[in-house]
């Protein structure tokens, strides 16, 4: 392994332990398997938009628009004044530049079912994805599954 994947590893890690995550064995195996298995699309955007950045990034990290469906992104766009419990509304040209961006970037195919705003950290492909993150924050070695950046530390743009 060269020393970008080192490199990574080492940040990954890091950056749990900057955040008080408890890095446990499992999690340092957790670290490592993400240093290999990186796969770069979803965080490599296609298309950069810094209204979309600043906005969505203000509060938590600005989500990969592929890790929702278009629609999904429309239906959160849609209620941003009742937003997981928040208010996140905006003025009416920066939603309808932000909405068209997403509506341009979002997944294809969504799996939200129920009555709530879709979430990534719900969906079928977030799930597949992380079955031994899951695991460890069921045993509250894991404080939030929606802090990408906790454990995907290079995904921070510009790191
Ligand atoms: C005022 C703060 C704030 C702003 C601004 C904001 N959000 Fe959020 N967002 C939140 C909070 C709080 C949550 C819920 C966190 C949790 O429970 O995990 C959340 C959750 C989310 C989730 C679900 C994450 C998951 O659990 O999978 C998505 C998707 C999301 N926001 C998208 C956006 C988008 C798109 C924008 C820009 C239009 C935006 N947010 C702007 C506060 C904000
Ligand atoms: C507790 C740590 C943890 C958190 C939090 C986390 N992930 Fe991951 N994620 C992983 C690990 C570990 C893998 C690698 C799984 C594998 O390869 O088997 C992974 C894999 C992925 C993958 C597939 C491989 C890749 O890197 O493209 C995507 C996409 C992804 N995560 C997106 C996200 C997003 C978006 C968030 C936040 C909503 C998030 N993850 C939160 C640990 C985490």
């Amino acid at each position: 392994m060269g020393f970008g994947v080192v490199g990574a590893w080492l940040k990954a890690t890091v950056r749990m332990l900057a955040r008080g995550v408890k890095v446990s064995m499992g999690l340092l195996v957790l670290a490592s398997a993400l240093a290999h298995g990186h796969d770069a699309s979803v965080w490599n955007l296609k298309e950069e938009n810094a209204t979309w950045r600043a906005e969505c990034g203000s509060c938590h990290m600005a989500y990969p628009p592929q890790m929702l469906a278009a629609t999904d992104w429309l239906l959160i766009m849609s209620q941003l004044d009742k937003h997981f419990g928040t208010d996140a509304s905006l003025e009416q040209a920066r939603r309808d530049e932000i909405t068209n961006f997403l509506d341009r970037n979002g997944a294809g195919r969504s799996s939200h079912t129920g009555p709530g705003l879709p979430r990534i950290t719900d969906s079928d492909r977030f799930i597949d994805k992380h079955q031994s993150a899951i695991r460890l924050w069921r045993k509250g070695k894991v404080k939030l599954l929606s802090d990408c950046l906790a454990c995907h530390a290079g995904a921070a743009p510009g790191s």
